[in-house]
Protein backbone atom coordinates (compact mmCIF):
# COMPACT_ATOMS: atom_id res chain seq x y z
CA UNK A 1 0.00 0.00 0.00
CA UNK A 2 1.20 3.74 -0.69
CA UNK A 3 1.95 5.69 2.08
CA UNK A 4 -1.10 7.95 1.30
CA UNK A 5 -2.26 9.87 4.63
CA UNK A 6 -6.65 10.11 5.23
CA UNK A 7 -7.72 12.03 8.00
CA UNK A 8 -10.44 10.27 9.01
CA UNK A 9 -13.48 11.99 9.77
CA UNK A 10 -14.56 13.30 13.54
CA UNK A 11 -17.60 13.40 15.48
CA UNK A 12 -18.84 16.88 15.37
CA UNK A 13 -17.97 17.15 11.56
CA UNK A 14 -20.01 17.31 8.88
CA UNK A 15 -20.13 13.64 6.64
CA UNK A 16 -18.03 13.73 3.48
CA UNK A 17 -19.71 13.86 0.35
CA UNK A 18 -19.27 11.12 -2.34
CA UNK A 19 -21.17 9.52 -5.32
CA UNK A 20 -21.34 5.87 -5.75
CA UNK A 21 -23.06 2.75 -7.32
CA UNK A 22 -25.39 0.28 -5.10
CA UNK A 23 -27.35 -2.43 -5.14
CA UNK A 24 -30.04 -0.19 -5.15
CA UNK A 25 -29.30 2.21 -7.62
CA UNK A 26 -26.52 5.26 -7.51
CA UNK A 27 -26.97 7.47 -4.33
CA UNK A 28 -25.37 10.89 -3.88
CA UNK A 29 -24.32 10.97 0.16
CA UNK A 30 -25.12 12.24 2.40
CA UNK A 31 -27.41 14.62 0.23
CA UNK A 32 -29.98 11.73 -0.56
CA UNK A 33 -31.33 11.75 2.78
CA UNK A 34 -30.79 14.63 3.89
CA UNK A 35 -33.73 15.09 6.91
CA UNK A 36 -33.26 11.49 8.07
CA UNK A 37 -30.88 9.58 10.55
CA UNK A 38 -28.11 7.88 8.36
CA UNK A 39 -26.06 5.10 9.58
CA UNK A 40 -23.54 4.10 7.23
CA UNK A 41 -22.01 1.17 8.04
CA UNK A 42 -18.61 -1.19 6.39
CA UNK A 43 -17.97 -4.69 6.49
CA UNK A 44 -14.62 -6.63 5.62
CA UNK A 45 -16.21 -8.74 2.46
CA UNK A 46 -19.04 -10.25 0.46
CA UNK A 47 -19.49 -14.33 1.38
CA UNK A 48 -17.83 -14.34 4.85
CA UNK A 49 -19.66 -15.52 7.76
CA UNK A 50 -19.25 -12.84 10.52
CA UNK A 51 -20.52 -10.08 8.17
CA UNK A 52 -23.56 -13.19 6.98
CA UNK A 53 -24.48 -13.13 10.50
CA UNK A 54 -24.42 -9.03 10.92
CA UNK A 55 -26.45 -8.53 7.40
CA UNK A 56 -29.32 -10.80 8.56
CA UNK A 57 -29.26 -9.25 11.63
CA UNK A 58 -29.75 -6.34 10.16
CA UNK A 59 -31.97 -6.84 7.89
CA UNK A 60 -34.50 -8.39 10.53
CA UNK A 61 -33.75 -4.81 12.10
CA UNK A 62 -34.31 -2.54 9.33
CA UNK A 63 -38.10 -1.95 10.30
CA UNK A 64 -36.68 -0.76 13.57
CA UNK A 65 -34.62 1.61 12.31
CA UNK A 66 -37.15 2.77 9.38
CA UNK A 67 -39.36 3.43 12.07
CA UNK A 68 -36.83 6.10 14.01
CA UNK A 69 -36.30 8.01 10.58
CA UNK A 70 -32.80 6.40 10.05
CA UNK A 71 -31.52 5.24 6.76
CA UNK A 72 -28.66 2.35 6.57
CA UNK A 73 -26.11 2.33 3.91
CA UNK A 74 -23.71 -0.64 3.92
CA UNK A 75 -20.06 -1.03 2.05
CA UNK A 76 -17.49 -3.29 1.45
CA UNK A 77 -14.51 -3.14 -0.79
CA UNK A 78 -16.23 -5.71 -3.40
CA UNK A 79 -18.26 -5.36 -6.84
CA UNK A 80 -21.83 -4.54 -7.18
CA UNK A 81 -22.56 -8.10 -8.49
CA UNK A 82 -20.90 -10.04 -5.80
CA UNK A 83 -22.93 -7.54 -3.66
CA UNK A 84 -26.05 -8.80 -5.84
CA UNK A 85 -24.82 -12.37 -5.59
CA UNK A 86 -24.13 -12.39 -1.76
CA UNK A 87 -27.87 -10.76 -0.74
CA UNK A 88 -29.45 -13.05 -2.45
CA UNK A 89 -27.59 -15.91 -0.93
CA UNK A 90 -28.89 -14.52 2.04
CA UNK A 91 -32.02 -14.62 1.27
CA UNK A 92 -32.20 -18.09 -0.47
CA UNK A 93 -30.32 -20.17 1.84
CA UNK A 94 -29.29 -18.38 5.19
CA UNK A 95 -31.41 -19.73 8.02
CA UNK A 96 -29.21 -17.90 11.04
CA UNK A 97 -30.68 -18.69 14.42
CA UNK A 98 -34.45 -18.73 13.15
CA UNK A 99 -33.75 -15.66 10.49
CA UNK A 100 -34.60 -16.59 7.32
CA UNK A 101 -35.55 -15.52 4.07
CA UNK A 102 -34.41 -11.97 4.65
CA UNK A 103 -34.46 -9.48 2.20
CA UNK A 104 -31.60 -6.55 2.54
CA UNK A 105 -33.65 -3.51 1.06
CA UNK A 106 -31.27 -1.26 2.28
CA UNK A 107 -28.06 0.35 -0.25
CA UNK A 108 -24.72 -1.47 -0.24
CA UNK A 109 -22.34 0.62 -1.88
CA UNK A 110 -19.52 -0.68 -4.61
CA UNK A 111 -16.27 0.18 -3.25
CA UNK A 112 -13.93 -1.41 -5.37
CA UNK A 113 -11.81 1.52 -5.85
CA UNK A 114 -11.80 1.88 -2.02
CA UNK A 115 -12.24 5.56 -2.44
CA UNK A 116 -15.12 5.73 -0.14
CA UNK A 117 -13.32 2.88 2.87
CA UNK A 118 -10.26 5.49 2.65
CA UNK A 119 -12.23 8.87 3.07
CA UNK A 120 -14.16 7.19 6.08
CA UNK A 121 -11.06 5.45 7.54
CA UNK A 122 -12.41 2.46 7.26
CA UNK A 123 -9.18 0.68 5.59
CA UNK A 124 -7.39 0.65 8.81
CA UNK A 125 -3.47 -1.56 7.09
CA UNK A 126 -2.77 -2.47 10.68
CA UNK A 127 -6.21 -5.19 10.32
CA UNK A 128 -6.00 -5.19 6.70
CA UNK A 129 -4.78 -3.60 3.42
CA UNK A 130 -7.41 -4.27 1.42
CA UNK A 131 -10.81 -5.72 3.96
CA UNK A 132 -12.44 -2.67 5.66
CA UNK A 133 -12.65 -2.65 9.11
CA UNK A 134 -16.38 -3.02 10.76
CA UNK A 135 -17.14 0.94 11.08
CA UNK A 136 -20.37 2.30 11.85
CA UNK A 137 -20.84 6.34 11.51
CA UNK A 138 -24.30 7.95 12.83
CA UNK A 139 -24.74 10.75 10.77
CA UNK A 140 -27.92 13.47 12.11
CA UNK A 141 -30.43 15.06 9.73
CA UNK A 142 -27.87 17.88 9.08
CA UNK A 143 -25.08 15.64 8.18
CA UNK A 144 -23.18 15.71 10.75
CA UNK A 145 -21.20 12.58 12.49
CA UNK A 146 -22.88 12.20 16.01
CA UNK A 147 -20.90 8.72 16.57
CA UNK A 148 -18.20 6.67 15.01
CA UNK A 149 -17.70 3.00 16.42
CA UNK A 150 -15.24 0.63 14.63
CA UNK A 151 -14.98 -2.98 15.72
CA UNK A 152 -11.89 -5.73 14.44
CA UNK A 153 -12.81 -7.84 11.45
CA UNK A 154 -13.09 -10.96 13.72
CA UNK A 155 -15.90 -9.84 15.91
CA UNK A 156 -19.61 -8.92 14.77
CA UNK A 157 -20.89 -5.81 16.36
CA UNK A 158 -23.87 -5.52 18.48
CA UNK A 159 -26.71 -4.55 16.91
CA UNK A 160 -28.80 -3.58 19.88
CA UNK A 161 -26.25 -1.28 20.92
CA UNK A 162 -26.33 0.81 17.60
CA UNK A 163 -29.99 0.76 18.05
CA UNK A 164 -29.61 2.16 21.41
CA UNK A 165 -27.00 4.65 20.79
CA UNK A 166 -29.38 5.86 17.43
CA UNK A 167 -32.05 6.22 20.27
CA UNK A 168 -29.71 7.73 22.65
CA UNK A 169 -28.41 10.24 20.21
CA UNK A 170 -32.65 11.65 19.49
CA UNK A 171 -33.32 11.41 22.73
CA UNK A 172 -29.92 13.96 23.57
CA UNK A 173 -31.79 16.28 20.86
CA UNK A 174 -34.81 15.83 21.24
CA UNK A 175 -34.72 16.94 25.35
CA UNK A 176 -31.68 18.46 25.38
CA UNK A 177 -30.29 16.05 28.37
CA UNK A 178 -27.25 14.18 28.27
CA UNK A 179 -27.40 10.09 28.91
CA UNK A 180 -25.60 8.34 31.58
CA UNK A 181 -23.78 4.68 31.47
CA UNK A 182 -25.74 2.19 29.84
CA UNK A 183 -28.98 4.58 30.24
CA UNK A 184 -32.06 2.76 28.67
CA UNK A 185 -35.65 4.46 27.81
CA UNK A 186 -37.50 5.16 31.11
CA UNK A 187 -33.94 5.67 32.99
CA UNK A 188 -33.21 9.05 34.12
CA UNK A 189 -31.64 11.34 32.53
CA UNK A 190 -28.77 13.94 33.26
CA UNK A 191 -29.48 18.15 33.45
CA UNK A 192 -27.84 20.68 32.50
CA UNK A 193 -24.87 21.46 35.22
CA UNK A 194 -25.51 24.32 36.81
CA UNK A 195 -23.36 26.81 35.30
CA UNK A 196 -23.43 29.59 38.37
CA UNK A 197 -22.94 29.43 42.15
CA UNK A 198 -26.61 30.33 42.70
CA UNK A 199 -27.69 27.42 39.78
CA UNK A 200 -25.68 25.07 41.93
CA UNK A 201 -27.53 26.33 45.37
CA UNK A 202 -30.61 26.22 43.85
CA UNK A 203 -30.16 22.40 42.78
CA UNK A 204 -29.01 21.36 46.55
CA UNK A 205 -31.92 23.09 47.33
CA UNK A 206 -34.17 21.30 44.98
CA UNK A 207 -32.79 17.95 46.82
CA UNK A 208 -35.71 16.21 47.76
CA UNK A 209 -38.40 17.33 44.34
CA UNK A 210 -40.30 14.18 43.28
CA UNK A 211 -38.73 12.89 40.13
CA UNK A 212 -35.54 14.65 40.68
CA UNK A 213 -31.97 12.82 42.30
CA UNK A 214 -29.24 14.63 43.52
CA UNK A 215 -25.77 13.05 43.42
CA UNK A 216 -23.95 16.68 43.89
CA UNK A 217 -24.20 20.25 42.58
CA UNK A 218 -22.75 19.12 39.20
CA UNK A 219 -24.97 15.74 38.48
CA UNK A 220 -28.52 15.82 38.69
CA UNK A 221 -30.84 13.56 36.72
CA UNK A 222 -34.74 13.68 36.25
CA UNK A 223 -37.47 11.56 35.19
CA UNK A 224 -38.18 11.70 31.52
CA UNK A 225 -40.96 8.05 31.06
CA UNK A 226 -40.05 5.98 28.14
CA UNK A 227 -43.40 7.24 26.85
CA UNK A 228 -42.44 10.75 26.53
CA UNK A 229 -38.77 9.39 24.96
CA UNK A 230 -40.71 6.99 22.13
CA UNK A 231 -43.55 9.86 21.66
CA UNK A 232 -40.23 11.75 19.76
CA UNK A 233 -38.26 9.12 18.55
CA UNK A 234 -37.81 9.33 14.56
CA UNK A 235 -39.84 12.76 14.18
CA UNK A 236 -37.90 15.15 12.23
CA UNK A 237 -37.53 18.37 13.97
C1 LIG B 1 -16.13 -12.53 8.43
O1 LIG B 1 -17.01 -11.75 8.16
O2 LIG B 1 -16.36 -13.67 8.80
C2 LIG B 1 -14.70 -12.11 8.36
C3 LIG B 1 -14.29 -11.28 7.34
C4 LIG B 1 -12.96 -10.92 7.26
C5 LIG B 1 -12.05 -11.37 8.20
C6 LIG B 1 -12.49 -12.16 9.26
C7 LIG B 1 -13.83 -12.55 9.33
Amino acid sequence: MDNEVNVMPRIGEKAPSFRAVTTQGPIEFPQDYKGKWIILFSHPADFTPVCTSEFITFGKMAKEFEDLNCQLVGLSIDGLFSHIAWLRTIKDKIDYKGMKNIEITFPLIDDVTMHVAKMYGMLQPGESETKAVRAVFFIDPEGIIRTILYYPMSLGRNFDEIKRILIGLQTVDNFEVALPADWRPGDEVIIPTASTVKAAQQRAESKDKKGFTYYDWFFCTQALSKEEVESKLGKKK
